[in-house]
């Protein structure tokens, strides 16, 4: 059949396999805290098929790319982070940046209420001025976790500071008027440089380190490859999907349990694991017990099915291994 070839960003891509493959192409997407985590994994599968620009606190980059610059820019500062957007004229921005310690935005509320909440007004005041589509990273955390497993539309209620900051900054984006989409996830985790270590890393350094651990057995979710978040944030660009979509790891388990399974990928002894309560433990933030999500919609609407534990785990031992090569041992 005679399809449209595209040749844009120098890559050749049939029409079909633009509709088959889950990436946007040739978008101009802008990522603010590109340096994290997801914001990596981000750049990393977008930036071959389109142009990035990168936003985030560190003077300079590590990151690279035949299209990707990047600018040095606190969101929370409204002035340079919109002349940055009226410049770059991004078609997408992709919001992964927040202040992701749970503990920490029940002590330091203001820096919470201002990188979580007041920088989403920031960057929809930049996006209606240029016409983009904003995609904000929300959470699990503006449930309770008493009545799981949770759909879209189930009712919010968070217990937390963390978790409030969320849910506001949802509420702010579902009446702004401007395209966009809320993506909920929880216990994202993987492997990119230079980033603070995630709970994956934590339990793999104190077991090849040979230590013990004690773990909480009465916190239960769906831990998250970062890698098949922004997979799925790909494919909602790509489809220019609204709305609310929950993406995490495809199945439920308790931290405990997840500890377990990370101590046997590596091949540590399990047994190194305890398990203790919650309560045991002096956590500033309360935290949901079960924020189990439903993937349903994401399977309907996205045809996206993300990883389980043993597929995660076992992608992120490989990366793993590949970053300690590639980076002589630093994380
Ligand atoms: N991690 C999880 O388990 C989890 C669970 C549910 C939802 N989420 C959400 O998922 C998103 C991505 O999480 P992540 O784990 O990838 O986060 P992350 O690794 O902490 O990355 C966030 C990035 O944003 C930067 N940043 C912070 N404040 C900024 C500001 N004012 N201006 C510009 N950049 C700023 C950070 O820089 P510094 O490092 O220099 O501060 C960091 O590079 C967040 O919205 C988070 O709330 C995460």
């Amino acid at each position: 059949m005679g399809t449209a070839v595209y040749e844009k960003m120098g890559v050749t891509m049939s029409a079909d396999d633009v509709l088959k493959s889950f990436v946007p192409y040739a978008e101009r997407i802008l990522i603010t805290g590109c340096h994290g985590l997801l914001g990596q994994k981000l750049h990393q599968q977008l930036s071959p098929t389109n142009e990035i620009i990168g936003l985030d606190l560190a003077g300079e980059t590590h990151l690279s790319g035949r299209s990707f610059q990047y600018r040095a820019i606190d969101i929370t500062q409204s002035s340079p982070l919109i002349d940055a957007i009226i410049e770059t004229r991004p078609s997408f921005i992709v919001n992964t940046a927040a202040i992701t310690d749970v503990d920490l935005c029940e002590i330091e509320r203001d820096m919470c209420w201002r990188v979580n909440v007041l920088a989403v007004e920031n960057l929809i005041r930049a996006a209606k001025k240029v016409g983009a589509h904003l995609v904000h990273i929300s959470s699990d955390y503006v449930f309770d976790g008493l009545t799981p497993p949770y759909k879209e539309t189930d009712p919010v209620k968070p217990l937390g500071f963390y978790g409030k900051s969320k849910l506001a900054s949802e509420n702010i984006l579902r009446g702004c008027g401007a395209p966009h989409t809320i993506v909920r996830t929880q216990v994202l985790y993987g492997v990119a440089p230079q980033i603070r270590p995630n709970f994956v890393d934590f339990v793999v350094d104190r077991l090849t380190g040979g230590g013990e651990l004690k773990i909480v057995d009465d916190q239960t979710g769906n831990p998250t490859l970062a890698d098949d978040l922004a997979r799925g944030i790909a494919r909602i660009i790509q489809l220019r999907k609204q709305g609310i979509y929950h993406i995490s790891g495809s199945e439920s388990i308790s931290r405990y349990q997840f500890a377990r399974k990370i101590a046997l990928q590596f091949g540590e002894d399990p047994a190194r694991i305890k398990p203790i309560k919650t309560a045991d433990l002096d956590q500033k933030a309360e935290r949901p017990k079960d924020s189990t999500f439903c993937l349903d919609k994401i399977w309907q609407d996205l045809k996206f099915r993300p990883n389980d534990v043993a597929g995660g785990l076992s992608e992120y031992q490989r990366q793993r291994r590949m970053l300690q090569t590639a980076w002589g041992g630093k994380k």
